[in-house]
């Protein structure tokens, strides 16, 4: 069966297809692929790596394709994909109670909400350095992934406490924060791009289950973008913002510690039949109207403002702020029965999301009012054309090369990183057309904040190609060598090779 595989792999190499992100046909990840395995073991991997890697053709491992934009593969046909959602162990669970702290060791394809469930069985968490339900570990580990929070670890390799990479040559290479922790191949390994290998295995530290309680409040732009954000922030373990420019308004979201009979349930996906086609007919039409696109934001606004949470027994929506819950559930929960998320009725979106700084919070915010105020006198005003609106998201310092919030190096960028990321990250609805409600607004922001914002950094699987190549100039070119000469003794071959990674110059 096996041997089988790999000869339909050679056998189908001429006939290249797309591999497509969540959002499906039309939407590829790697433009050109020539076939997909789909192992259930971790030595399932190994042996093919091996295989494939013995041909000359690149790889790639794939989670769930929960990514925007086809920079996952470098343009070579001859690429094949490495689908680890198959490959979902969880064990060797250790917890000391006395510490309140333990650790998991998870394989490439468990998501988020596999784990959830696993630890909450054990009375135990990830804490807060999760993202989104339906993701893999391997795939947040490796494009460095993060949720929201100044006080806490939330970047999901803050928990990394070991990873086995399968490397090109077929050997499991494996790195313990213990043993490796200030070296270069952990700062390369903990946000690797996957440019090293298949992140296969990782070892997380994990800490006793918690209740959390969600608060959002109604801020007014200037006292956000004039504000203190930091204070804003700062004293939760997790904290954002949604911002809505037409209404000159952020939701505060933010969350506590509490003891509580009460088990709410978090979602940000779920949307009804009847909520999904009345959204895609707003949203249609707001994409040539800017009277359709303000009153679609006025609306998704007002229906941000209610709790997204249900009581998680009975499925009833809960009402009133604040809830609380599990932690994963809280913080993140999933879909409720008899949803779907939006993509799944034909609701697409593009993004884009750049760091910068903390001490450049304000100044970020005010240049994008400036730009927003320069669009709107231009005749095209801009507001959010998603349905919660744009998120601003923040990370404590994390150190790895590639991770946005840190720093390494000696750079005056590396400094300010000192203080903390924010984090701009903007959906926006695309329409049928393909051509968003002020298309040629987006390009010009991203350009415009690299361009005069020389700390801002990319998030790596929500950007575009134009904006990886214009974000170059703004890297520490000394840091991105230590990751290459790490990439180089890993995968020498360059079996490993993307689009973004010969972008930033650290694959061939
Ligand atoms: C609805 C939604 C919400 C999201 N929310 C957040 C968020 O809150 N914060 C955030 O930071 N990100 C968020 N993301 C982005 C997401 O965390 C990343 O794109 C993540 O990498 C996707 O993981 P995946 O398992 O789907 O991997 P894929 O999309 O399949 O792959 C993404 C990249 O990771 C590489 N990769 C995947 N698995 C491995 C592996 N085992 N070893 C080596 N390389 C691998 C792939 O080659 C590719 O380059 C969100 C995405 C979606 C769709
Ligand atoms: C790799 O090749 C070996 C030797 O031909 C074969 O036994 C094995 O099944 C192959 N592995 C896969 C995953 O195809
Ligand atoms: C997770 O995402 C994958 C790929 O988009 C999809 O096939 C699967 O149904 C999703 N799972 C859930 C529980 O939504
Ligand atoms: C993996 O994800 C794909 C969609 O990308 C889905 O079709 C498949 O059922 C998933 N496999 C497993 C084992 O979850
Ligand atoms: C747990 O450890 C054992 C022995 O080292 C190993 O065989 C098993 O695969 C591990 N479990 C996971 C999920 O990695
Ligand atoms: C989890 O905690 C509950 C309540 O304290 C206890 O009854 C249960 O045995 C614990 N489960 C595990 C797996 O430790
Ligand atoms: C790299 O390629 C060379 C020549 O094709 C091959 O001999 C070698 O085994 C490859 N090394 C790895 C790590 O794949
Ligand atoms: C919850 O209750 C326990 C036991 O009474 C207490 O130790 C803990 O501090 C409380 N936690 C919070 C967040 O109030
Ligand atoms: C953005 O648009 C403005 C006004 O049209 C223009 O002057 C400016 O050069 C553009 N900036 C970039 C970086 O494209
Ligand atoms: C495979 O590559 C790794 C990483 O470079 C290296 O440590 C190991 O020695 C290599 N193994 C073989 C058998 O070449």
């Amino acid at each position: 069966m096996r041997r089988t595989a790999v000869v339909a792999a050679l056998a189908t190499a001429s006939l290249a297809f797309p591999w497509n992100t969540f959002d499906g046909p039309g939407f590829p990840a790697c433009r050109d692929v020539s076939a997909v395995y789909h192992p259930t073991t971790v030595d399932e991997i190994v042996s093919i790596v091996k295989n494939v890697s013995a041909t000359g053709a690149p790889i790639r491992a794939s989670g769930v394709g929960h990514m925007w934009y086809d920079t996952m593969c470098a343009d070579d046909s001859r690429t094949v994909i490495i689908q680890t959602n198959g490959t979902a162990g969880i064990g060797n669970f250790t917890f000391d109670k006395a510490k309140n702290e333990g650790s998991v060791v998870v394989e490439a394809g468990v998501t988020f909400f596999e784990l959830a469930d696993y630890l909450h069985a054990h009375n135990a968490s990830i804490g807060f350095s999760l993202v989104n339900w339906n993701i893999t570990l391997g795939g947040a580990i490796s494009m460095c992934a993060h949720r929201s929070s100044l006080l806490e670890h939330s970047t999901v390799s803050g928990a990394v406490l070991g990873l086995d990479i399968v490397v090109a040559n077929g050997t499991i290479v494996s790195l313990t924060k213990e043993e490796h922790g200030t070296t270069d191949e952990w700062y390369a390994a903990v946000c690797n791009l996957g440019l090293l290998g298949v992140t296969a295995r990782a070892k997380l530290r994990v800490i006793g289950e918690f209740k959390i309680q969600a608060n959002q409040k109604i801020l007014d732009e200037d006292d956000v973008i004039n504000g203190d954000i930091n204070a804003l922030i700062a004293p939760y373990p997790t904290a954002n913002f949604w911002w809505w420019p037409g209404q000159k308004k952020f939701h505060h979201r933010f969350y506590q510690l509490v003891n509580s009979t009460q088990e709410g349930f978090q979602s940000t996906f779920s949307v009804s039949a009847f909520e999904g086609n009345t959204g895609k007919a707003l949203l249609e039409g707001g994409s040539t109207s800017t009277f359709v696109a303000a009153t679609a934001e006025w609306t998704f606004f007002t229906i941000w403002g209610a709790p997204n949470f249900h009581d998680k027994n009975t499925d009833l929506p809960i009402l009133f702020w604040p809830v609380s819950g599990w932690s994963q559930d809280n913080l993140i929960g999933g879909l409720y029965p008899g949803t779907k998320p939006e993509w799944e009725y034909g609701l697409r979106g593009k993004t884009m999301e750049l760091a910068f700084p903390m001490t450049q919070a304000n100044k970020m915010f005010k240049r994008v009012r400036e730009l927003l105020d320069a669009a709107a006198a231009a005749g095209s005003p801009i507001v959010s054309t998603y349905r919660s609106g744009i998120n601003i998201k923040f990370a404590k310092t994390f150190d790895a090369f590639m991770a946005q919030s840190s720093s390494l190096g000696d750079s005056a960028t590396a400094e300010a990183y000192k203080s903390g990321a924010i984090m701009l990250d903007w959906p926006t609805y695309l329409p049928d057309s393909g051509i968003r409600y002020n298309e040629p607004f987006y390009a010009n922001l991203s350009a415009t904040l690299l361009k005069e914002f020389p700390d801002a950094r990319p998030h790596w699987t929500k950007n575009t190609r134009e904006i990886y190549k214009s974000a170059v100039p703004n890297m520490d070119p000394k840091i991105l060598a230590r990751f290459k000469a790490v990439r180089q003794s890993f995968d020498p071959n360059n079996t490993f090779k993307s689009v973004l990674g010969q972008t930033l110059g650290i694959s061939d």
